[in-house]
């Protein structure tokens, strides 16, 4: 607090025009962080929360593919208005694009149109620089719907400015993935505005055509207007004033302008031209200048998203994570309500890039900042499934997919049912979406990555489920299915039950338990033995498979992105079941010990460990030492990792980001909390900091303080030393249990956690009449083991 409370004085004394303003928090966000290691982070402008256009620089350095668009280095291709952030597979987007270029064009559509740069790149929340080689600055900021492009150009040659409809981000990898260009069109007006759409195709979800329309003014008229039309360099062909192109060529136009120094104003709308220029003109009336959008947008991330946690943190490279985690989980998914591709009321969000990264604890993280936006989200998932039939795992471009495990989105479903989540959602259509996924087999969409069933949507492999109570190789992925569909169907239980579906609840009760088909106790490595193993097309086990072993780890194998090891720790709602299979609880303890021991994992390097801090089907590992009576050690766990793999720098993310995926795991690391998927259940570890406050809105604060730590708040990863918990007192109330429930203290007026830390792990929440944290499919008839949650009626 107290830094904070400084600055604002300042600020009052100083300023007394912004005094009426909270603190810039903005200022300790490096837009830069995740970009590197695989982060895959947007520097662009991301004006407001989940803003639908995302502006930033599209770059090509023939080695890297550039995600997000960005890459550290490389040359520019244009700076265009749609991107995603933090994700894999392959880049999408890079869409409604243009590209200043100093001289005179001959040929737009030649190859080496593209320009390096004469320095880095600079960032700040609501505004992006590039300096080009040409001498060309580039400033850009923007709105929800519409960009502003600010152009600086060398004096003593024309200013050029190139838009390309045909330009889209592509993909090198060779997996069919690349995105492809189908057509557009482009005219431009007397009054010097253009319009115009391009459609795009394909992408990591291969999706169909999808359209997106445009319209661009500038601040000066141009001198001269050009449109071009033609598919490749060698067959232009046309290039001239004519005021309209359009067809399956590459189209595009070229403006030149007298003046030195102009802007461009673009809207985009998946709806129509005149909606793009509507937005462009509403979002950015005439006069706005640059620095007034940068304010605008700084302002709203200060108000809606970064004052919602403040710390008493005097360390910069802490606030660095704090503040730059809350900006990177708030990117995705996009906001288009207003632009959904059917006529509806309902709010509209698309983007999800996925699920299968997020439902573990980003989703739980955004109920708490931003209710708002979580209600319409989930609304738009039931909307998106009355019309498209599935809701997504996974969807960019108004279109599911992919689906890498599970139907995730009944995770997130029955995480908000059972925290009271109702307001405007339907929650009978609610069900009726998580049913569809659980009975309804999606059409096959012939994916050459895996043949067997649907990557689009829905769980493909059903007709095994619901048959044999498992997912046998006859379906790629299939121990992974096996052990995501028992999840999902636990999450149809907990919906089922609330809605007092009892018959439905207890059949989805039952499947819940199908990952424990694939439990075989021949399976062993390390000196443990029990692991989730495939099983074959006719019901025999893979009996003695390797534990370390997943083949390629793919699309097609049996075990997707992560070990058996892994995978064998993932049914988070049948814990006592899984450490009774594994041997007891220290058998259980030394098994999760030895996934965080350096060398144990398969491969080459000495300080690999089975625990993946980059890959979500590890990300609750650390805190899994709770269910075993031992919080003691994921408190030195997890904190081990937020240290060793997490940072305030470029390299600050050990992968891809996934949509905040990760920016979320470690704000939690920082409160001290985390929490477990479809239950209202939040495990306790240790914060980092003296004093760290959330805002839950409407007036409630959830307040975690701790004591007995000198430096937590002078450290970048709190302390270093004093970790352990000694006691907790929640609401004032001494905490013997390892864990609070979500009544406790987020519901209502809010509530407080105090912890009190030290050097070494106390008996803290352990020994025999310390509750341990619910174990609901267990134990689902025992309300002392698996407690109820009296408010949600859960
Ligand atoms: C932390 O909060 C407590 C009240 O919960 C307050 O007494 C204390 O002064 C705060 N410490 C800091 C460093 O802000
Ligand atoms: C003008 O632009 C052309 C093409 O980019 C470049 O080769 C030339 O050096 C520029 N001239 C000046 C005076 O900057
Ligand atoms: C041009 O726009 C019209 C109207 O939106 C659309 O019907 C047509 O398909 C577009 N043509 C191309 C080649 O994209
Ligand atoms: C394509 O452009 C031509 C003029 O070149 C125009 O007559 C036609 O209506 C355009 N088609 C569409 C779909 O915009
Ligand atoms: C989403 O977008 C709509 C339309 O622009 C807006 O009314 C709504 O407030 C936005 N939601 C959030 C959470 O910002
Ligand atoms: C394998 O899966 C396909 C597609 O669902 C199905 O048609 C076929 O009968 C299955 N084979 C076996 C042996 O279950
Ligand atoms: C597998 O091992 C567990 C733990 O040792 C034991 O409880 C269980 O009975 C064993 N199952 C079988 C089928 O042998």
């Amino acid at each position: 607090m107290k830094t904070f409370s400084t600055i604002l004085n300042l600020a009052q004394v100083l300023v007394p025009a912004v005094a009426a303003q909270s603190t810039d928090y903005s200022r300790y966000v490096n837009l830069f962080l995740g970009t590197d290691n695989g982060g895959n982070m947007f520097p662009g402008v991301v004006a407001a929360p989940f803003s639908m256009t995302k502006i930033g620089p599209d770059v090509r350095n023939g080695r890297a593919e550039a995600y997000s668009g960005y890459l550290p280095d490389g040359v520019i291709t244009g700076f265009s208005m749609m991107h995603e952030s933090g994700t894999g597979g392959a880049p999408k987007y890079g869409v409604v694009s243009q590209l200043p270029f100093s001289g005179d064009l001959e040929n737009p559509l030649s190859t080496d149109i593209f320009v390096s740069r004469s320095a880095d790149d600079e960032a700040s929340v609501g505004y992006y620089k590039t300096s080009l080689s040409s001498g060309v600055v580039v400033e850009l900021s923007g709105t929800e719907h519409a960009g502003l492009f600010t152009y600086s150009f060398p004096s003593g040659n024309t200013s050029t400015l190139i838009v390309d409809v045909s330009h889209v981000l592509p993909s090198f990898r060779g997996m069919g993935w690349s995105q492809g260009y189908a057509g557009g069109n482009f005219s431009y007006f007397p009054d010097g505005h253009y319009e115009g759409s391009g459609t795009y195709n394909n992408g990591w979800n291969l999706a169909p055509d999808w359209t997106i329309h445009f319209c661009g003014r500038f601040s000066a008229s141009p001198s001269t207007s050009r449109t071009f039309s033609g598919s490749s360099s060698s067959s232009i062909d046309q290039f001239d004033t004519q005021t309209t192109v359009n067809g399956t060529n590459r189209v595009g136009g070229v403006f030149t302008f007298d003046q030195s120094e102009f802007s461009s104003t673009v809207g985009i709308s998946f709806i129509s031209s005149e909606r793009a220029c509507q937005y462009a003109d509403d979002e950015i009336s005439s006069g706005t200048s640059m620095s007034d959008l940068v304010q605008r947008s700084r302002d709203r991330w200060n108000s809606d998203v970064f004052s919602r946690i403040t710390t008493s943190s005097t360390n910069d490279d802490a606030l660095t994570m704090l503040y730059s985690s809350l900006y990177g989980m708030h990117l995705l998914p996009s906001n288009r309500t207003g632009e959904a591709p059917w006529p509806t009321d309902e709010p509209y969000y698309d983007d999800f890039f996925t699920f299968w990264d997020t439902f573990r604890c980003h989703v739980q993280l955004m109920h708490v900042l931003q209710p708002r936006a979580y209600e319409e989200v989930i609304r738009a998932l039931i909307d998106i499934w009355r019309h498209d039939g599935f809701m997504p795992d996974a969807r960019s471009s108004n279109f599911n997919g992919r689906t890498q495990g599970g139907s995730n989105a009944d995770n997130v479903l029955a995480d908000a049912y059972v925290k009271g989540v109702r307001g405007a959602i339907n929650w009978e259509d609610g069900f009726a979406a998580m049913v569809s996924d659980a009975e309804d087999v999606p059409p096959p969409n012939n994916d050459p990555s895996a043949r067997d069933s649907s990557t689009k949507e829905g769980r493909g492999g059903l007709p095994d489920w619901k048959t044999h109570g498992y997912v046998s190789t006859n379906y790629t992925r299939s121990v992974t299915r096996a052990v995501e569909y028992s999840v999902n169907d636990f999450a149809l239980y907990q919906v089922a039950r609330g809605l007092g579906r009892s018959s439905d609840a207890s059949k989805y009760l039952s499947r819940s338990h199908n990952w424990q088909n694939h439990w075989s106790n021949s399976s062993a490595g390390l000196g443990h033995s029990g692991f989730m193993v495939p099983i074959s097309p006719e019901g025999v086990l893979d009996a003695e498979h390797d534990p370390l072993d997943c083949g390629a780890c793919y699309w097609a194998e049996d075990y997707y992105q992560g070990l058996p090891w892994e995978y064998s720790m993932n049914p988070h709602h049948d814990m006592a079941s899984l450490i009774a299979m594994a041997g007891g609880a220290s058998r259980f303890v030394d098994r999760l010990e030895a996934m965080f021991t350096p060398g144990n994992a398969p491969g080459n390097s000495p300080d690999d460990t089975i625990f993946n801090p980059g890959n979500e089907p590890s990300l609750s590992t650390p805190y899994l030492f709770h269910f075993a009576g031992a919080p003691a050690r994921s408190v030195r766990r997890a904190r081990d990792a937020a240290r060793a793999y997490y940072g305030p720098g470029r390299d600050g993310l050990p992968g891809n980001s996934d949509a905040g995926a990760l920016q979320s795991w470690l704000l939690w690391n920082m409160l001290g909390l985390y929490p477990v998927a479809a239950q209202p259940v939040f495990l306790l570890h240790s914060p980092w900091f003296s004093n760290v406050t959330v805002d839950l809105g409407g007036g409630r604060t959830l307040a975690i303080s701790s004591e007995g730590a000198a430096d937590a708040d002078s450290r970048p990863h709190g302390p270093d030393t004093d970790v352990f918990v000694q006691s907790v007192r929640v609401n004032g109330q001494a905490w013997p249990r390892s864990w609070l429930a979500f009544d406790d203290v987020f519901a209502d007026g809010g509530g407080a956690v105090h912890f009190v830390l030290g050097p070494r792990p106390s008996d803290w929440a352990t020994g025999p009449d310390a509750p341990l944290p619910p174990s609901p499919a267990s134990f689902p008839d025992d309300d002392a083991r698996s407690p109820p949650c009296e408010k949600t009626g859960y």
